[in-house]
């Protein structure tokens, strides 16, 4: 038997629309042998995904397996869960809509996690993102240094799109962070803004800054609108960045939804705040001075985000 150090293993709970991308990235980017979990009556599913993309990696030259299962004993000893179980929205629909659909999809998710993968550093996806990755951490009394929301990454990917639009600049020129709740009232934090350290204010009016927030914090409905079902090209890179940063140790400051303490003002509530991903999962949650109108849309934001997890937990 070799005794050679094995592959990483990542398991993604979820096999739909972001569970396929994000397989695809794994295995694109060698993160290690990815487990692609359904529940069995969509086990076939995650079965033909896996065999499509294994089949893709022989042409791409990657070695990873990529499996599908509806066996949580599967995905037992997984260094990462990525978890996009869940119903996406549908036009017309808020994230908040889908609570009472997915918290139960969840609290399942989180006893089998706990069960099969208690040390694995985990990414939720499922929305309404905040309260649902509260209730993972709290139901399955993990290490809230180990389980992070994904919401940050993708909405900040948007308002930099949409700034290196207006200016006419190139997006990894673009600095920009959106904080607080994954809703309508998210946080762009201009005063954290910058166009390679030049103020987006001085390319941009602000009559456009405006419209280019307004278009961000409705920037998944947009999508929703188009599609009938929710985004999962930018949402899976999303969260892949975040992995790469925990497998990789490459320590990198990313908007996170991350388990507050105090942090901003604010206890015992998953939210939207820089932290720094490394092998010790957030290894650094970043407080950043705002200006008082942040404070004030942050506030708003947890106060949205504080609402919905109250509902969540008097159905605990
Ligand atoms: N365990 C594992 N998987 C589950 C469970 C469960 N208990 N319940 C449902 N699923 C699976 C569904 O069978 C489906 O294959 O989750 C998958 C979700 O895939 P899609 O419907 O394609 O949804 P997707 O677009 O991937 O979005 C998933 O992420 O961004 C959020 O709002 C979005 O909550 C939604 C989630």
């Amino acid at each position: 038997m070799s005794n050679t150090k094995s592959r990483k293993k990542i398991a993604l709970i979820g096999a739909g629309n972001i569970g396929g991308e994000l397989a695809a990235l794994c295995a694109h980017r060698q993160l290690g042998d990815v487990v692609l979990f359904d529940i069995p009556g969509r086990v076939g599913v995650a079965k033909g995904k896996a065999l499509d993309l294994e089949q893709n990696s022989a042409i791409a030259g990657n070695d990873a397996k990529i499996t599908g299962t509806s066996d949580w004993a599967d995905c037992a000893g997984s260094d990462v869960l990525i978890i996009t179980a869940g119903i996406p929205r549908k036009p017309g629909q808020s994230r908040d809509d889908l609570v009472a659909i997915n918290l139960p999809i969840i609290r399942d998710v989180a006893d089998n996690a706990k069960k099969h993968c208690p040390d694995a550093f985990i990414i939720v996806i499922s929305n309404p993102l905040d309260a649902m990755v509260y209730e993972l951490m709290r139901r399955g009394g993990f290490d809230a240094k180990k389980v992070v929301g994904m919401a940050g990454v993708l909405d900040s990917a948007r308002f930099s799109l949409f700034l290196a639009r207006e200016a006419n600049v190139s997006v990894k020129d673009v600095r920009a962070m959106v904080l607080g709740g994954h809703g309508d009232d998210m946080v762009p934090v201009m005063s954290a803004c910058t166009i390679n350290g030049v103020r987006a204010g001085e390319l941009i009016s602000k009559e456009r800054i405006d419209a280019i927030i307004t278009r961000t914090r409705k920037g998944g409905g947009e999508i929703v609108e188009l599609m009938g079902t929710s985004a999962y090209y930018a949402p899976a890179t999303s969260a892949v960045a975040m992995a790469e940063s925990y497998l990789l140790d490459q320590k990198r400051l990313l908007p996170c939804a991350a388990y507050l303490t105090g942090e901003y003002g604010y206890k015992d509530l998953y939210m939207g705040v820089p932290v720094v991903l490394g092998a010790g999962g957030v290894e650094k949650i970043v407080e950043l001075t705002l200006t008082d109108e942040e404070k004030t849309m942050l506030a708003k934001s947890a106060k949205s985000v504080q609402g919905i997890v109250d509902v969540v937990k008097k159905s605990a």
